[in-house]
């Protein structure tokens, strides 16, 4: 027989039949145990659970009913905005850390330990907090990789968007937490596939291909074994391939067949691997992967979700160098949320010159000039990062 009792009233010696809120809050993969030390008591509160499910049957019992007491609804302490200049600083070090997390929880996986998520939660969580501080700073960032750091900073970048779009989305914050682990591991299986395979740069011979569409099912595999009971997760990392018209593997679902967490993950993992230098492929302009997957809306993706899309990352994101009508080039540094079309941009090159310019901001919401097409930084001999200090100077 279960009672349902705060986690403030357990005590040693009841027995736990189940933990509330969500999993993802407590380490206790295994959630029926009898509390059989202060110490475990200390841990489940630490932990955060506010309530618990005892089984009066298996262990003790509350001693006395107690006057319950009164609900005080305290509101969520908010996070100082930042500047994007800040944000960046902070999202740089983020980024590292999240480097190394990230590699060590891949190595053990390959090492054949069991995947350990506590590391990762953390990480969702400074990557939350980062979103809050400033929407585009971490997102931006993440974008920029090298080849080699691809397979770790792919899944941050992953975690970042997915997170985003969630907020967008309004899906609850536990929801959304979730999310962001289900972006950390969404390619978890890919580790059970040897290097040379997935780092391949040339054409892959037709038995790798198929090798690497059972990612999707290996992943599950390994999260099984890490008891690691998210259904966000699990969904995510077996169905971000699927594609809303039913050409997606590995079962070929179709878009009513599919959760909007798969939606969700298909489009921010698909925008990152576009965006990404990677083996095989080079980095495209972020608006020309927003061009690329806004035609497949409704083949590949689905249309609700890459809608709040580009209300996350923007129809021109951060960063993405475009070509003005007075035939300058310029970068944008910041989004209209009301004219998505005319971001906020820097310009910082005459094309008719064939020169720099100073660096000089303008609002194209209010500015008689306007967009013609995007460009190619390097085709102008612009590095991301050049860019970034132009536009950002304390980054
Ligand atoms: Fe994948
Ligand atoms: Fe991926």
């Amino acid at each position: 027989m279960l009672r349902r009792i705060k986690a403030e009233q357990l005590q040693v010696g009841m027995f736990v039949a189940r933990l509330g809120g969500s999993w993802i809050n407590h380490p206790f993969w295994r959630a029926r145990f009898l509390l059989n030390s202060e110490d475990q008591v200390n841990q489940i509160r630490s932990a955060g659970v506010q309530e618990v499910w005892i089984d009066i049957l298996k262990g003790r019992n509350l001693p006395a009913p107690e006057a319950p007491p009164p609900e005080i609804a305290l509101p969520e302490p908010a996070v100082p905005a930042s500047t994007l200049e800040a944000e960046f600083a902070r999202a740089r070090e983020l980024l590292q850390s999240g480097k190394s997390v990230i590699g060590s929880m891949f190595a053990d996986v390959r090492m054949g330990r069991a995947l350990e998520v506590n590391g990762a939660l953390l990480l969702v969580d400074s990557a939350s907090k980062s979103l809050s501080r400033h929407s585009q700073a971490l997102i931006a960032l993440a974008r920029l990789k090298a080849r080699d750091d691809y397979s770790y900073l792919h899944s941050f970048a992953v975690c970042a968007l997915m997170i985003a779009l969630g907020r967008t989305l309004e899906l609850p914050e536990e929801e959304v937490r979730e999310l962001g682990l289900a972006g950390l591991i969404h390619d978890i299986g890919k580790l059970t596939l040897p290097e040379a395979v997935l780092h391949k740069a040339a054409s892959r011979t037709p038995a790798e291909d198929e090798a690497i569409r059972r990612h999707p099912s290996a992943g599950y595999r390994i999260l099984n074994e890490a008891r690691l009971y998210s259904n966000i997760a699990l969904d995510v990392c077996v169905h971000h391939h699927e594609r809303v018209d039913g050409r997606g593997y590995p079962f070929g679902l179709v878009g009513r067949e599919l959760s909007v967490h798969a939606k969700i993950a298909a489009i921010c993992d698909t925008y990152d691997s576009l965006t990404s230098s990677r083996p095989g492929h080079q980095e495209w302009s972020p608006a020309r992967a927003m061009e690329y997957m806004a035609v497949r809306v409704d083949t590949l993706f689905d249309r609700r979700v890459f809608k709040a899309f580009t209300r996350t990352v923007g129809i021109y994101p951060l960063g993405t160098v475009l070509r003005l009508r007075s035939n300058r080039l310029a970068v944008v540094c910041a989004q209209n949320a009301a004219d998505p079309l005319r971001p906020r941009v820097m310009a910082f090159y005459s094309v008719t010159e064939s020169a720099a310019l100073a660096p000089e901001v303008i609002d194209l919401h209010e500015s008689d000039d306007s967009v013609v097409a995007f460009e190619n930084a390097a085709d102008w001999g612009y590095t991301d990062e050049k860019l970034m200090a132009m536009y950002a100077p304390q980054a």
